[in-house]
């Protein structure tokens, strides 16, 4: 049975983008049900429409409460049959609503190497440390932020001649190609995720391809 994805989005969308490529060529057994915008302007929307995807803007500043908007989504999600739920460029913090609802079945690409430059811009954040290897991470979404248990992580040199613009731009590219990745070894069953004990961080594995 193909993976069934609710994709949530905030801006360009281009991570959304590589997973419909992936979807439309058949290297990723999986299907995007719905598309949720919280921003009516994000680009990634005019991509979802092209490819057939319905799409749904919920406009957090319409809900009195990050719960409330949460909810929203949640029920979007249900009625489309969404089974995953992928952050992909999605900027807002998500509650126990929407985790409890897709419970760990909730993943975020994040354009740092975890645990290193979590929250917002973490490209800036590593050209202005100075670190010379960022990279991106996939990982499950807990209620922390960007604290969740480790997927997959890549690695790329940063120049010193880069500026936020170009380090994203090649973090991007990573990003699309690791997120599908990842993808597919959710939709081969093959990533499983430690039962919570307590005072220790939960980790992943991911199991060999069969054969
Ligand atoms: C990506 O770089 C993604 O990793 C980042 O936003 C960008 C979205 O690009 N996400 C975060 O910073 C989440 N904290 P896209 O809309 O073109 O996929």
């Amino acid at each position: 049975m193909p993976l069934d994805l609710g994709v949530l989005i905030s801006g360009s969308g281009t991570n959304l983008g590589a997973i419909l490529a992936a979807v439309a060529d058949g290297r990723l057994d999986a299907r995007v049900r719905l598309v949720v915008s919280n921003r009516a302007d994000a680009g990634g929307l005019e991509k979802a429409r092209a490819a057939n995807v319905p799409v749904r803007v919920i406009s957090h500043r319409d809900y009195p409460s990050r719960e409330a908007f949460d909810g929203a989504v949640v029920t979007a999600l249900r009625e489309a049959g969404v089974e995953w739920v992928v952050l992909a460029g999605f900027m807002r913090v998500v509650t126990p609503v929407l985790l409890g609802a897709f419970q760990d079945r909730v993943i975020n690409i994040h354009p740092a190497l975890l645990p290193a430059f979590p929250g917002v811009d973490a490209q800036a954040q590593a050209v202005e440390y100075g670190v010379r290897v960022s990279g991106c991470t996939v990982h499950f979404v807990d209620p922390g932020v960007d604290t969740g248990p480790i997927i997959a992580q890549s690695a790329v040199e940063v120049d010193p001649e880069d500026d936020r613009e170009s380090l994203a731009r090649r973090l991007l590219a990573k990003e699309h190609e690791l997120l599908v990745r990842v993808l597919g070894w959710v939709a081969e069953g093959r990533v499983e995720i430690e039962p919570p004990r307590e005072g220790a961080r939960r980790r992943v594995r991911v199991k060999r391809a069969p054969g």
